[in-house]
């Protein structure tokens, strides 16, 4: 176990999630190098100021050249310097394997996500057995590892962040140790009604709920999912967490550096090559999504050929875009539909293409992860597809706008009523009941009939609202709450 740091470089802000920032590859030439991620929290991140040693962000050691670098740091903590403006530092935790797969597949990814999204086909899943249990026991233990790293890390009245389902039991366990820490929890998933959050087991649905009012802040991406976290506090505890405790905070895209990516030399070049595959004078439908149970592909695809099934006019006039990216491949359930996808796909190709257009691809997927060649995507889309059965926010359904419209273009949005971005952007998108294929269909015929200029005035609107909460100020107003 690693030695705790000296007072002096204990942190006044500390972070805490599963997927950290940056994650460690060994080369080649047997170095390890660090490649930084993405994501809202990196850039918030930049709002801290402060000298080397005042923020450490604890995260999961994922990949095995992050299981080295961890192995190998002094106390743990990496990279102090370099890939952080603010010289941030990292802490990953290298658990046991067999405890990491049942923490993060068997309880977060199989069991919370699960719930939280409305994915089980209850009929046979799921069913809590003796594995369940394991697996639990293994939950309160990943937790509980995050729970003692921050408390070694974290200064006397320290702020702690912690991201997320995986790490639900962490602020009750944390406070324990530091009761003199400030705690923030947020939720980046939707959060289910009760009736559907008591198909957990009593025990861990109880939790669950204490595990997360650990924290003196509990927060959401949207109203809709605070109050169900509520309605469940009360359902399952028997009393409902006080306005001071339960907070909303809707998350946005950093569009200045958004659209400065998007105009940059690989994105061009990806472009061209998008523009040469669907030819000129057709309409663009974009989709871009992690091949994830929630994100709705298989009805999306449906709703597309029922567009050229029962409007053959669009045939040769509109290309269908869909960019499905690995996720979760351990879990089998991911496979399946990974492979449903592909297999939709390629009917797809079938029914429609024809020797009559020889040069008109009706569907082009890919799926190999490249977010340069997503950006291309995004500033050709005249129709945007954002069709989850539940969705914590959705980031895509706002860049898209963003990088259309700074594109010089105008795209229509095809928004769930169930993405949490429905609350905001709902006025200026085409609302959809993500399970009514028929409903997409005529909502896509809809919204490719419309003129570039009847597009214009929602794109312009959908781009302004989706810059308006940008990850500098979420994470500035939860440091300031705190
Ligand atoms: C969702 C979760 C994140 C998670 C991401 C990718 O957005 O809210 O916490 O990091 O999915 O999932 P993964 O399992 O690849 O980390």
């Amino acid at each position: 176990s690693p030695t705790a740091p000296p007072s002096s470089v204990r942190a006044g802000v500390l972070l805490a999630s599963n997927r950290g920032p940056v994650s460690f590859t060994r080369g080649e030439d047997g170095h390890l190098s660090a490649k930084r991620g993405g994501g809202g929290l990196v850039s918030g991140l930049s709002s801290i100021s402060g000298g080397p040693g005042e923020i450490v962000w604890v995260c999961s050691a994922l990949s095995d050249g992050d299981r080295e670098a961890a192995e190998r740091s002094p106390g743990g903590r990496l990279d102090r310097s370099g890939l952080f403006d603010q010289g941030a530092a990292v802490r990953m935790l290298a658990l046991d394997p067999k405890v990491f797969d049942d923490a993060y597949n068997g309880v977060a990814n199989s069991t919370l996500w699960f719930i939280q999204h409305l994915l089980y086909a209850t009929p046979t899943n799921p069913s809590f057995g003796p594995e369940f249990q394991r697996q639990w026991t293994s939950f309160e233990a990943y937790n509980r590892a995050f729970a003692e790293a921050l408390a070694e890390e974290a200064a006397e009245g320290a702020k702690v962040l912690i991201q997320d389902y995986h790490l639900c039991l962490a602020p009750r366990l944390l406070r324990d140790l530091r009761p003199d820490l400030r705690i923030g929890h947020f939720s980046h998933t939707p959060w289910a009604p009760p009736d559907y959050f008591s198909l957990l087991p009593d025990k861990a649905a109880a939790e669950v709920l204490e595990g997360m009012l650990g924290a003196d802040r509990v927060c959401f991406l949207t109203r809709r999912w605070a109050e169900a976290f509520a309605d469940c506090c009360e359902r399952v505890l028997g009393r409902r967490p006080g306005a001071h405790t339960l907070r909303v905070h809707g998350l946005g895209v950093d569009a200045p550096a958004l659209r400065k990516r998007a105009a940059a030399a690989d994105v061009a070049e990806r472009e061209q090559e998008l523009r040469a595959a669907i030819g000129p004078n057709r309409q663009v439908i974009v989709r871009v999504d992690r091949t994830e149970l929630s994100k709705n592909i298989v009805r999306g695809l449906e709703a597309y050929a029922v567009l050229l099934r029962e409007h053959p006019e669009w045939r040769g006039r509109v290309v269908h875009v869909a960019f499905a990216y690995p996720s979760r491949t351990d879990l089998a359930e991911y496979r399946d539909y990974t492979a449903a996808v592909q297999r939709l796909a390629k009917e797809i190709e079938e029914e429609f293409s024809t020797p009559e257009l020889p040069d008109w691809r009706p569907l082009i997927v890919h799926v190999e992860d490249d977010f340069a060649r997503s950006l291309a995507a995004y500033r050709m889309a005249d129709v945007a597809v954002v069709n989850p059965i539940r969705d914590g926010m959705n980031l895509v359904a706002k860049e898209i706008p963003i990088v259309a419209s700074a594109a010089g273009g105008a795209c229509a949005l095809l928004l769930s009523r169930e993405a949490g971005a429905h609350a905001e952007l709902g006025e200026a998108s085409f609302t959809l009941n993500p399970y009514d294929v028929n409903a997409t269909a005529a909502a896509l015929h809809a919204a490719l009939s419309q003129s570039p200029a009847e597009r214009a005035a929602d794109c312009a609107r959908l781009a302004e609202l989706g810059g308006a909460l940008p990850p500098q100020s979420w994470f500035a107003d939860q440091m300031d709450e705190l």
